[in-house]
C-alpha cells in the first residue's frame, strides 16, 4: 500500500469513527486496502470441524425452561441458564482455559499469551434467550470464541496477548427489564441504585437482581450491590482488553440475500426502553354507550400506530421501533379496558435521530392521552448511546475474510449486543455470519454449519492477528 493510499485509509477510518450511520455501513470503506494490525499471512490457519460447535449449540439448546418445537427459554439465573453456565465453563476447561467467574456472574476464559501483562483480546457474547427464542443467539459468540482458540492450540498459534473467551451476564432485558447488565458493569455504566430498582419478573414482589444473583452462587464476596458493580469494572478505557471481537448471527437477511459469508459490523444501534401507562374508568362492556368510554387501549392502539409512523418518518431503515409488551386489564371480554401498560423499543445507529422519535412519542402519547380523556404516566426506562466500531478490529476481520477467501460486506447492526457496552472500555468490532431469513428471537432461528465454520476460523484469525499486535 502506497503513502497515498495509506492517507485515505486514515482518513476513512476517522471518518468511519466520526460519521453519521449512512456513511457508516461503509460501502466507500469496503474498496480501501486498509492493513490488518499484525498480517493475518504469518498466522497458521485454524481449522474448525464443521460439526464440532452446532453440536455444542444442540447441547445448550436443550438446557431450556421449554422444550424442543416450542425453542429456547433460558432466563438469567434460571436453572436452565445455571445449567448452561456449567456447560460453557467446561467447555472453557476442556480447551484449557483459565476460568475465573466475576461478581456479576460474567465468565471469563483465558488462553495466556506469552506477555500476560498486556491487554487482552476478548471475544464473547451471552447464552440467556428471551422466551421461544432460538439456539444460535449469543450462545454462537459465547462457543465460537472456545471452538476459536482450540482451532489457533491445534494450528501451532502461540498468542503474544492473551486471548479471552466469555459468557457476559443478562444481555437480554427479560427478567430484569435492562439489557447487557454484566457487560454494563464492566463498562463502569450500571448505576447500582437503578439495578436495586429493577422488578424481577419471576418475584414481582420483592426480587431484585443482586437477590437472584447471590441465591445462584454469585457475588458472595460482595458486601452490596454497590460493591457487586465496582468488582465487575474494567477500569480505564484500554487497560484490560486491547480489542474485543463478538461473533454473532446476522438476525436480518442481508447476508443470506446478498450470498456474502461474513458482515463486518460498523456500527451497533443502540435501544431506548420506554414505558406508557393508560389508565381510564373502564365500565360495563354493554351499559356503558361509547360515546361515555375512556377506553385505555384505544389510547395504546393510536400511540402504537403513531410508533411506527415515527420511525417510518426517518426515511431511514436503521430507524426502528416496537411496541413488545401490552397489558391490557382488567382483560376481561366484557370490560371496557380500563388500563394499558406498554413497552416500546426505539434503536438507531445515530443518537439523536433515536432521540427525536422518542421524544415524538412522548409529546404524542401525552396528546392522545389527553383527548382520550384517560390518566397517563411515562418512563425512560433505559437509553444507551450507539457504538461505532473500532477501524483496527474491523480491518483485522477482514484481513482474516480476505485471507480465508470469504465474501464479506461492511454493515451495520440494528440489534444491539454486549459489544454496546465492550466499545466503552476497548475498540470494539462485531462479525456476522448469515442466518437462515434472518429469524432471530423465534424457534426457527437458524444458521449453517458451514457458515459457523466459516465465522469461527475467521474469528480465529482475527483475534490472533490482534493478538500479535
Ligand atoms: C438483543 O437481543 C436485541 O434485542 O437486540
Ligand atoms: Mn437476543
Ligand atoms: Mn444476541
Amino acid at each position: 500500500m502506497n503513502s497515498a493510499s495509506s492517507l485515505v485509509c486514515l482518513i476513512l477510518s476517522v471518518l468511519l469513527v466520526l460519521g453519521s450511520s449512512e456513511a457508516v455501513p461503509g460501502e466507500c470503506l469496503a474498496d480501501v486496502d486498509c492493513p490488518a494490525t499484525a498480517s493475518v499471512n504469518e498466522i497458521p490457519s485454524p481449522v474448525v470441524d464443521p460439526a464440532t460447535v452446532p453440536a455444542q449449540l444442540m447441547k445448550l439448546a436443550e438446557l431450556s425452561d421449554t422444550k424442543s418445537s416450542a425453542g429456547v427459554t433460558r432466563l438469567i439465573f434460571t436453572d436452565s441458564d445455571l445449567a448452561g453456565r456449567a456447560y460453557v465453563r467446561s467447555l472453557m476447561e476442556q480447551a484449557g482455559l483459565l476460568v475465573r467467574v466475576d461478581s456479576m456472574g460474567n465468565i471469563f476464559g483465558r488462553w495466556v499469551g506469552s506477555q500476560p501483562d498486556l491487554p487482552a483480546v476478548g471475544s464473547g457474547s451471552h447464552i440467556d434467550a428471551i422466551p421461544n427464542s432460538g439456539a444460535y443467539d449469543g450462545t454462537l459468540g459465547v462457543l465460537g470464541p472456545i471452538e476459536a482458540i482450540a482451532a489457533l492450540r491445534r494450528a501451532g498459534f502461540k498468542p503474544k496477548r492473551s486471548i479471552e473467551a466469555l459468557m457476559f451476564t443478562s444481555e437480554e432485558p427479560t427478567r430484569f427489564g435492562i439489557s447487557c447488565v454484566g457487560s454494563r458493569a464492566m463498562a463502569g455504566k450500571l448505576d447500582p441504585k437503578h439495578l436495586d430498582s429493577l422488578k424481577d419478573v419471576l418475584a414481582p414482589d420483592n426480587g431484585t437482581f443482586r437477590g437472584a444473583a447471590l441465591k445462584a452462587g454469585y457475588a458472595n464476596a460482595t458486601t452490596n450491590t454497590e460493591d457487586m458493580v465496582k468488582q465487575s469494572s474494567l477500569g480505564e478505557y484500554g487497560t484490560y482488553y486491547d480489542s474485543f471481537l463478538e461473533l454473532h448471527i446476522e438476525q436480518g437477511p442481508d447476508l443470506e440475500d446478498e450470498n456474502v459469508s461474513l458482515g463486518i459490523v460498523t456500527a451497533i444501534a443502540a435501544p431506548a426502553a420506554l414505558r406508557f401507562s393508560l389508565t381510564g374508568d373502564g365500565g360495563h362492556a354493554g351499559g356503558q354507550v361509547m360515546s361515555r368510554r375512556n377506553d385505555a387501549l384505544l389510547a395504546a392502539a393510536a400511540i402504537t400506530t403513531a410508533v411506527e409512523k415515527f420511525a417510518l418518518d426517518t426515511g431511514s431503515s436503521d430507524t426502528v421501533a416496537t411496541v413488545g409488551v401490552l397489558r391490557v386489564g382488567p382483560g376481561a371480554i366484557n370490560s371496557v379496558p380500563r388500563t394499558a401498560d406498554m413497552e416500546i423499543d426505539v434503536r438507531d445507529v445515530i443518537g439523536p435521530r433515536r432521540d427525536e422519535v422518542v421524544s415524538k412519542i412522548i409529546s404524542y402519547g401525552e396528546q392522545v392521552a389527553k383527548s382520550r380523556a384517560v390518566r397517563w404516566s411515562h418512563e425512560i426506562v433505559n437509553s444507551d448511546p450507539p457504538a461505532t466500531c473500532a477501524p483496527k478490529v474491523l480491518n483485522a476481520a477482514e484481513s482474516a475474510a480476505r485471507k480465508l477467501n470469504l465474501s464479506h460486506k461492511r454493515m451495520v447492526s440494528r440489534a444491539y449486543h454486549d459489544s454496546l457496552f465492550m466499545a466503552e472500555v476497548t475498540p470494539t468490532g462485531m462479525l456476522f455470519i448469515p442466518c437462515h431469513k434472518g429469524y432471530s428471537h423465534r424457534p426457527d432461528e437458524f444458521a449453517s454449519a458451514e457458515d459457523i465454520k466459516n465465522g469461527i476460523e475467521a474469528l480465529a484469525l482475527a483475534l490472533a492477528s490482534l493478538s500479535s499486535a
